[in-house]
């Protein structure tokens, strides 16, 4: 496979208010030096920025975006359908369904239109950032080996016997 170490994971979140949850998945791809950026793009209050940005994201140099978005959380669904690019989805933890609502709008996409959905709320972020880090290492030989680094020192930090 052709290497692109330019490739940069775009995090997109539907609210100012679901960057508390997704800040942790800026902090692993930080962690696993995995380029990156973020942006604040509503499905329903900015619907031309969300064009734009999905029309354009392949040219940008995005390999893989990972969305955030609570409620009817219709933001990596639109996405996905304006890009062939990876969609993360990550349901934010809503105030009054506990994120319920997020997961299932989320996970429930029809056929044809792919979202691969996290789980609720900050280990979802965690895992999105992980998720989107081992699909840059395919194209990223550095990525990959920092990758395996901190899985070899998560399985270290386990210890064998409770105390
Ligand atoms: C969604 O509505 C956002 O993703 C957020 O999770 C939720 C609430 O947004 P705010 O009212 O806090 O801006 O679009």
């Amino acid at each position: 496979m052709k290497k692109n170490t330019k490739l940069k994971v775009s995090i997109v979140m539907g609210s100012q208010s679901d960057y508390k949850t997704m800040q942790l998945a800026v902090k692993i791809l930080k962690k696993i030096g995995v380029l990156f950026e973020t942006k604040i793009i509503s499905a329903h209050r900015t619907p031309k920025r969300m064009y734009e940005y999905a029309s354009k994201a392949e040219k940008n140099n995005i390999g893989v975006i990972i969305a955030g978005a609570g409620g009817s959380a219709h933001l990596p669904g639109m996405i996905s359908a304006l890009s062939s690019l990876p969609v993360l989805g990550v349901p934010i933890e809503s105030k009054k369904l506990k994120g319920l609502d997020s997961l299932l709008s989320i996970v429930q996409m029809p056929k044809g239109i792919p979202v691969g959905s996290l789980a609720i709320g900050e280990d979802g972020a965690i895992n999105a950032g992980l998720l989107a880090a081992s699909i840059i290492a395919n194209n990223n030989p550095v990525v990959k080996k920092n990758l395996k680094n901190f899985r070899a020192s998560q399985a270290k930090s386990v210890k064998k016997n409770p105390k």
